[in-house]
């Protein structure tokens, strides 16, 4: 049901979209750098899994992946479609959850993106969400995947773990475990002690 976020869209209490370039620095460019679509147009397709209002789906885009992008909260995704014509970038938006991604989104991606969307779920939606992410994704996939390390934080997302994030990935392997670069990050965020975790599926 995710009120939650629901609320946060409404209220417009969205601090996570002002984490573009100024708060990751680099490091989310240079996953993505790492991750170049494929020059086969067919392979090139890529998943943003709690897409909120769509920033790094268009990215993708413009770095020339086909993006399709999941959001739960009717408001994220209408605001996703409405930045569409000014990025002059072309995603699908999907209502959706990424709990059970099958029912929303075709398969063969080679490239899915978290930012956010894992670390908040519950133990038993990080399995599903790892069932239906395999199910729609093609062998050597990657998963880049940004994630606040556990602990109790108020209403702070709980948080995942490298074994978390392994635990709910059984069918990927995890080839990328980095520390964020909190320097130019709120106080808030650096207590978090978020990290960056770059999977590929077998
Ligand atoms: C912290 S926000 C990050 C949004 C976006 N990735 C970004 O970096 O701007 C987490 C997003 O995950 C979405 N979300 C949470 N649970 C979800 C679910 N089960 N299915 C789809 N989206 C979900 C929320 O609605 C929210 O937009």
């Amino acid at each position: 049901m995710n009120l939650g976020y629901r609320l946060a869209y409404r209220l417009g209490f969205t601090p996570w979209e002002n984490a573009g370039r100024s708060v990751f620095g680099d490091q989310l460019g240079q996953l993505f750098d790492a991750a170049p679509a494929p020059t086969d147009a067919t392979a090139a397709k890529a998943l943003d899994l709690g897409c909120g209002t769509g920033d790094h789906a268009i990215e993708l885009a413009i770095r020339g992946w086909s993006v399709t992008a999941v959001d739960t909260v009717p408001l994220a995704i209408e605001r996703a479609r409405a930045k569409l014509p000014i990025a002059n970038a072309d995603v699908t938006f999907v209502l959706g959850d990424v709990t059970n991604l099958p029912a929303y989104v075709d398969s063969g991606y080679a490239l899915a993106l978290d930012v956010g969307c894992f670390h908040g779920l519950g133990e038993a939606q990080r399995r599903v969400y790892g069932n239906g992410l395999t199910a729609v994704t093609e062998s050597g996939a990657q998963l880049l995947m940004f994630s606040f390390s556990p602990g109790h934080r108020g209403p702070l997302p709980r948080g995942a773990s490298r074994s978390d994030v392994e635990r709910a990935l059984g069918k990927w392997t995890v080839v990328g475990d980095d520390a964020m670069d909190t320097t130019a990050a709120p106080v808030i965020l650096a207590k978090t002690e978020p990290r960056f975790f770059r999977l590929v599926r077998d």
